[in-house]
């Protein structure tokens, strides 16, 4: 696979990942820093990819509503807002965050070097909220030890489900990605019985095999995360979760990130996750995890991060210099194509 800079519809659960939520500086030379490192971030990646195709490196830059302010573009992503907290049986924070690098490759070394670049560039303009490092745990589990990822859509769903279309033009071929850090107490999910564990989730822990509708419990992370539109159809999202943690620490956790085409659906999932649906029918896997962060961000398309980085406004798009959106599903570099 060609190395890519931006492509979230792409290299999906890969063996390794490195997350980095960064908050931008005030003032004019940390954002001119940040333009100069989205008008690099392609041939970074390029550079650090081609060693080897195999390793499938990648980088999707995602911004958060108050560094898009400060862009200045004349225009702003539909649904960009600061992530909402929310208080219901359990509590997910919203944490500070103008910048995230969501950074896959089937090789850690990939990843490390590509986040060590990015800091180099963005270093001194940047204060580093969270670096995560996410690894392959066995047959894709996460660290409760279920199968993870299983009903993410594919091919046409895939972009369907994470691309922005023509519902907001300028920013057609872009994507929003919410990303929570949890972390698990898994004393307390260990001394659960697997039948109550594979009720909290809806679905066998070895097999991974999902149970039947009828047999499902109300509460199944299953049953609140599976949403519809009001004409029925589903509204699915793509998730590239992964394991982190210290053993030493005692530290074992679940880091969450979710594309989709709008925030909509992710922020209801949320809701029914944390304060229930019905209210009160709140997700299980909150009674062993707790979430420490949560950030909204949009990720532009691959012309509009070349826009940003040349600190070009949206106000008067130029139809000479903005190629029409994509409708692969891919932001614009790259190929398509899924578990590379
Ligand atoms: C501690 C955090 C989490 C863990 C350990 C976790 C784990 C899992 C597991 C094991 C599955 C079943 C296999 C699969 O289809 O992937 C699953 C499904 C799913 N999860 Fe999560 N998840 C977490 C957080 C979230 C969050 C925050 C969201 C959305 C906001 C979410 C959305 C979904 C969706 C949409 C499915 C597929 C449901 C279906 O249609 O069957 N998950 N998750």
């Amino acid at each position: 696979m060609t190395p890519t800079a931006s492509q979230p519809a792409e290299a999906a659960l890969t063996a390794n990942a490195l997350f980095l939520t960064l908050t931008l500086h005030p003032g004019a030379a940390a954002l001119a820093a940040f333009r100069g490192f989205c008008a690099d971030l392609p041939a970074l990646v390029r550079a650090v990819g081609f060693r080897s195709a195999e390793a499938g490196l990648s980088c999707v830059p995602g911004i958060g509503a108050g560094l898009w302010e400060r862009l200045e573009m004349g225009a702003r992503p539909q649904g960009l807002h600061p992530f909402h907290a929310l208080a219901g049986v359990h509590r997910a924070p919203a944490t500070p965050g103008d910048i995230l690098l969501h950074i896959r490759a089937s090789r850690p070394d990939f990843c490390f070097e590509l986040a060590t670049q990015a800091m180099r560039r963005l270093g001194p303009a940047v204060t580093v909220e969270d670096e995560t490092q996410g690894f392959r745990f066995f047959d894709n589990r996460d660290l409760l030890g279920f199968v993870d990822g299983t009903e993410n859509p594919g091919g046409a769903a895939l972009a369907a489900a994470v691309t922005v279309g023509d519902e907001d033009p300028p920013f057609a071929g872009g994507s929003y990605v919410v990303v929570q850090k949890y972390l698990h107490d898994l004393a307390k999910w260990e001394a659960m019985p697997v039948e109550a564990q594979e009720r909290v989730i809806g679905r066998r822990k070895l097999s991974d095999i999902e149970f039947p509708a009828s047999e499902k419990a109300a509460f199944a992370h299953n049953v609140l995360t599976n949403i519809v539109d009001a004409q029925g159809n589903p509204l699915q999202i793509l998730r590239d979760n992964m394991p982190f943690g210290s053993p030493a620490r005692g530290e074992f956790g679940t880091y969450f990130i979710g594309y989709a085409r709008e925030p909509g659906r992710i922020e209801t999932m949320l809701r029914n996750m944390f304060i229930g649906d019905p209210p009160g029918n709140y997700d299980r896997i909150l009674d062993v995890s707790t979430a420490v962060t949560g950030g909204l961000f949009f990720v532009p398309a691959a012309a509009m991060l070349q826009r940003i980085g040349a600190g070009e406004s949206l106000a008067a798009p130029d139809p000479e210099v903005e190629p029409p959106p994509r409708r692969d599903g891919s932001l614009g570099l790259g190929s398509l194509k899924r578990g590379d």
